[in-house]
């Protein structure tokens, strides 16, 4: 694709027009305020709206501009499918092109190396897969892939891995490490965990207690959530139920370990729906 049109100026929509730029695509982007132009004749319109927006903004589209022959409309929303679109149908090619990256800020590098999740008429498709290419992106068919569940999978990791960093940050805080630095320590551990899933894949990338079965040291830890930062247990405990089936898979701890860990989390935990509090007395 040689020229591209993307509509809506936000995280993403600015981006994209800085990483097709710097390789060497034309690009128009255009502040969704402005409203649409009355010709448009670039072979692919990228919607980069918000989810809400992408409906509406497709009827307006349809209503308010004369498209060329042969351009393809794309929505980049990953809970959305391309009836989104709807509007459009039998005025333009219709697809959806989600990169799975997180963008935030203006850099393009965040593009690099990521998957983009593709659908929709053939035209599209092809012209999405050529904006995933030039961006350095990996497109990936995601027709006939339900588009909420997948979405939902994409927010525990960009978004919950923000909040992840933001509880962690709470308890280096608590534990006396000063709170802009201690954000600032954290990017780099989970960088380093997204380069072991990356390099060896789950649940070979998993690291610290729970993998190796110390049972000491997670009930250590629960003992000092209890006194310190109480707000914290159910995050940590959550996730170390999580860590605790990669461990089981690992198998480098005795069941005896994995089954003790197991049973402290669920006294620390939630009590079970429908069943008695797991939780001791105090
Ligand atoms: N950000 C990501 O990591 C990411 C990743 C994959 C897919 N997506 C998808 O890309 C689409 C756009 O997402 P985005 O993250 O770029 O959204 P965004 O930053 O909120 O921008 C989207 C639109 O919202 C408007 N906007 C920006 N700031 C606003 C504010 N403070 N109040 C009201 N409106 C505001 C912008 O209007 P103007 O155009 O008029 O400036 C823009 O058209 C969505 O469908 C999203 O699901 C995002």
């Amino acid at each position: 694709v040689s020229d591209v049109f993307v509509f809506g100026a936000g995280q993403l929509g600015r981006c994209l027009a800085r990483g097709l730029r710097a390789a060497g695509v034309a690009v128009t982007l255009r502040a969704a305020r402005r409203g649409w132009p009355r010709r448009l004749a670039a072979p692919l319109v990228v919607l980069a709206v918000r989810d809400g927006q992408i409906a509406g903004q497709a009827a307006a589209l349809a209503t308010a501009t004369r498209l060329g022959p042969g351009v393809a409309v794309v929505h980049c929303a990953g809970a959305l499918g391309v009836e989104a679109l709807a509007a459009l149908v039998g005025r333009a090619a219709l697809g959806k092109m989600h990169p799975l990256v997180s963008v935030a800020g203006r850099s393009p590098s965040a593009l690099a190396g990521g998957w983009v999740g593709v659908a929709g008429d053939r035209l599209a498709v092809r012209r999405a897969r050529g904006v995933a290419r030039a961006l350095g992106m990996r497109p990936v068919d995601v027709s006939g892939v339900d588009p909420l569940l997948y979405h939902a999978a994409a927010v525990m990791v960009a978004g919950g891995g923000a909040a992840l960093v933001a509880g962690a940050s709470t308890l280096l805080a608590s534990a006396g490490v000063p709170r802009e630095q201690a954000t600032a320590m954290l990017a780099p551990l989970l960088a380093s965990t997204a380069a072991n899933i990356r390099r060896l894949g789950l649940p070979r990338a998993l690291t610290g207690p729970l993998r190796r079965g110390d049972r000491a040291t997670v009930a250590a830890h629960l003992e000092q959530l209890a006194r310190h930062a109480p707000a914290a247990i159910p995050l940590y405990v959550a996730l170390a139920q999580a860590q605790l089936v990669l461990g089981r898979q690992l198998g480098e701890a005795s069941l005896d370990d994995y089954d003790h860990i197991g049973a402290s989390l669920a006294r620390a935990g939630p009590p079970r729906r429908g069943g008695r509090s797991r939780r001791r007395s105090p």
